[in-house]
């Protein structure tokens, strides 16, 4: 049986849906901020920590996770760990952070790929955001800014294998846009959080 096209392509839907929530998003993240100092991006980091710890957790736990994809490398949370205890935390203090129960809802494998496609995106800005905490703050990956930097020189060659990927799925218009409402849900769920974290200008 003939696949069904997805016209417009999978990533130029996501693209197109996602682009004003980023832009939205980036307006508001305090990274270019002039009051960016330690303690800003201390409670920054807490703040993604308490949204991507349950929401790789969700994606893994119950594998949901879009599968044939390399996800066990994908993963981000032990590297944003990592940053909290250079940033001076301990783990009881880890443990005690409080997490995102508004997650975007993760139905389907096919709902899982939009919010990999936001988490994996992510890694393309952090490209931007360590240079600016490097010159601002002095931070660099043994000092607490690992995770903008997840995967390092490889960055570029994740992001081009999650595109094609995304670019083999061959879904059909009703899969597309469960992919793009999960991406648009993790955007403003992740918004809505790191705004009552008081993270965000
Ligand atoms: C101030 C913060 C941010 C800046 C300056 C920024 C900047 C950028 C830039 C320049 C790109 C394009 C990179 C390229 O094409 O090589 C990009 C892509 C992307 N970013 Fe961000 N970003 C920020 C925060 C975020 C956050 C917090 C998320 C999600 C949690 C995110 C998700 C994405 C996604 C999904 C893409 C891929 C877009 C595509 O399909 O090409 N970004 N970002």
């Amino acid at each position: 049986m003939p696949t069904v096209a997805s016209s417009p392509s999978l990533i130029q839907a996501l693209r197109t849906e996602t682009a004003e929530l980023h832009v939205a998003l980036e307006k508001r993240l305090p990274f270019f901020s002039a009051g960016l100092d330690l303690e800003l991006y201390r409670r920054l980091m807490t703040a993604y920590y308490g949204f991507y710890q349950p929401l790789e957790q969700r994606l893994h736990v119950l594998s949901l996770t879009p599968t044939g994809l390399d996800q066990s490398r994908r993963i981000k949370l032990p590297v944003l760990r990592a940053d909290l205890v250079a940033l001076g935390m301990d783990d009881a203090a880890i443990e005690a952070l409080p997490t995102c129960h508004a997650l975007p809802e993760i139905e389907s494998r096919t709902a899982a790929l939009g919010v990999s496609y936001v988490l994996e995106g992510a890694t393309l800005g952090g490209q931007i955001l360590r240079r600016r905490v490097a010159e601002q703050l002095g931070l660099d990956a043994s000092s607490g800014a690992a995770f903008l930097n997840v995967y390092g020189e490889l960055t570029g060659r994740r992001w081009k294998d999650f595109l094609d990927y995304l670019g083999d799925r061959n879904l059909g218009s009703a899969q597309t846009l469960e992919v793009t409402r999960a991406a648009k849900a993790t955007f403003t769920c992740f918004e809505r959080w790191l705004d009552c974290q008081e993270v965000l200008l």
